[in-house]
């Protein structure tokens, strides 16, 4: 650009005038110079300066840019093929027919917007900065390789200490003479015409080069999966990190030669209690009265007792083992008697030789906190199959019924008078949540011990619920149901009535 060729001092009949220019020595003159311009009526007028001028624009009348509109723009496109995108695909909607592929993830609806989010958000952003990025070139009339401006040696100074006014021939006001005229009169100097660049519009070789290189190692990642795809080697995979991808870490039940037993999954240290279980005791744990049991069947607590402290900490073995130490002999190998109904002789056993220390009472301080959170987990893990009233009819049950109703034992009903607290303690009640009973499964690994009791609570509390009298509601509430009842009584009463009014028409009638 600087060893462009001289200045011509005349303009050639063969160039065309770009413009005209003229130089200003200080701020102010080049601000009131660009509103004398502005008010003159010429739009396509530029200043340069060597720093930014603060209230330029208004002074030249550049109008704000529209950059903002266009990146607007882009984004929402990108929001709406995002959307339209994910609708389309996922949505099972008519509008769609044919192309979707309805897929339930995670049990969300088919067209679920915070799941649409992440793809939405990234394709808005993409968009956008694609909108500005290349509309902000499209605005400046970018790639360009040489601007006219440069031409003129003068106009080096521009990033030194001159300012300068331009104004553009593409004006429709502009005459060459006439803008002349007025940038002399509003005090510039050098006023001189700007020619077209004659320098070559085409793309230097070199850049070529250069991109078409670019393009061809960049297709070689692309051209070298395709070939993958349709080729088949014996040879061992390429591994770009082989220390990741052979990680010398062992995978669950593998064995190694660094510990002495070989084992590569090492069992809990002996003693070691999950956090906020220091203080449970064995009672909490088992719902049995342990020093009780000491008395009446010593080796059986003690088995208990020194399973506990085995495996204190996994909850998970406390089922095996405890179901084992309840179970009779034969039960132990296998679970292939797990599959058919437990024989008379079992069930009577278990019937008869209950002479077990249940808690009688929940070791959970009772409060609305521990019902409330007993009602959720209830909710969560035995409402289906004992239903959220505890009648056992939850969906499973339900379901079951409608494709397995032969071989399925249903889930027993809460409200069954041998399941109530006198017959069947909550100590009991416990043990059955953690261990199962029958074809029912333990829950020993997926509730904690103390929301296993919550539970216990819960269950109470929905007894009661459905076996309540008048006496156990508060007075302020038991007038209110007296008055519901007293209308109800009514109702009926008058239906009795005039069915017998009805009948006895009929009775007429014949
Ligand atoms: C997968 C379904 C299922 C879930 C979940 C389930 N149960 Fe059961 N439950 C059963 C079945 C089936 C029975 C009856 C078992 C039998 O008679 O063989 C049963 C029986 C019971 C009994 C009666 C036990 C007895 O001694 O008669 C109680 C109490 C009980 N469940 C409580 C719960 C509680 C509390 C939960 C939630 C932690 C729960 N159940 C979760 C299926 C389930």
């Amino acid at each position: 650009m600087t060893e462009s060729q001289p200045i011509p001092q005349t303009v050639a009949d063969d160039k065309k005038v770009h413009g005209v220019v003229a130089e200003f020595t200080d701020v102010d003159s080049l601000l009131a110079a660009c509103r004398r311009v502005r008010d003159a009526g010429y739009t396509k007028a530029d200043a340069f300066t060597p720093f930014p001028v603060h209230g330029i624009d208004t002074a030249l009348g550049i109008k704000p840019t529209v950059l903002p509109w266009i990146s607007l723009a882009a984004g929402l496109t990108g929001t709406t093929i995002a959307l339209l995108m994910q609708i389309s695909l996922n949505g099972q909607t008519d509008l769609f027919e044919g192309i979707q592929y309805p897929y339930i993830i995670s049990g969300k609806p088919f067209i679920s917007l915070p799941a649409f989010i992440p793809v939405t958000f990234e394709l808005t952003i993409l968009l956008a900065s694609f909108g500005t990025f290349f509309g902000m070139w499209a605005l400046n009339g970018l790639p360009r390789f040489s601007n006219p401006m440069f031409t003129s040696p003068r106009f080096d100074r521009v990033t030194d200490d001159t300012f300068f006014l331009f104004l553009d021939a593409k004006d429709s006001r502009f005459d060459e003479a006439g803008a002349k005229a007025l940038l002399g009169e509003l005090g510039g100097e050098f006023v001189e015409p700007v020619l077209e660049d004659d320098s070559s519009k085409v793309i230097p070789k070199g850049l070529l080069i250069a991109l078409a290189t670019v393009i061809c190692l960049s297709s070689i990642p692309a051209l070298a999966v395709l070939r993958m795809r349709v080729t088949k080697s014996s040879s061992p995979r390429f591994h770009i990190f082989p220390d990741m991808d052979f990680s010398p870490s062992k995978d669950a039940q593998q064995t190694t030669t660094l510990f002495a037993d070989g084992r590569a999954m090492r069992p809990d240290v002996p003693g070691t209690v999950r956090r906020g279980e220091m203080d449970w005791d064995l009672n909490f744990k088992t719902g049995i009265d342990m020093d009780e049991l000491a008395s009446i069947d010593p080796p059986r607590a003690a088995q208990l007792v020194a399973m506990q402290s085995d495996v204190a900490v996994d909850d998970e073995d406390e089922v095996v083992s405890e179901a084992d130490v309840d179970a009779p002999a034969e039960d132990q190998d296998g679970e292939a008697a797990d599959a058919s109904e437990p024989t008379a002789e079992e069930s009577a056993a278990s019937e008869t030789a209950d002479n077990t220390p249940w808690l009688s009472e929940n070791p959970l301080e009772l409060s609305e906190e521990a019902l409330a959170r007993g009602q959720q987990q209830f909710n969560i893990y035995c409402s289906v199959c004992h239903g959220m009233n505890g009648r056992g009819n939850g969906l499973v049950n339900r379901r079951a019924q409608k494709i397995l109703a032969t071989t399925w034992t249903p889930p027993s009903n809460m409200h069954d008078p041998t399941l109530y607290a006198d017959v069947y303690p909550d100590g009991k009640l416990f043990s059955t949540i953690t261990n199962g009973v029958r074809k029912m499964p333990g829950y020993a690994s997926q509730i904690k011990a103390k929301d296993r009791w919550a539970i216990v609570a819960y269950v109470r509390a929905l007894q009661a619920s459905q076996n309540a009298t008048l006496e156990d509601v508060p007075g302020s509430e038991r007038s209110k149901i007296e008055k519901e009842q007293a209308e109800v009584q009514a109702q009926l009463k008058a239906a009795a009535e005039a069915e017998a009014a009805k009948a006895a028409e009929a009775a007429n009638a014949e």
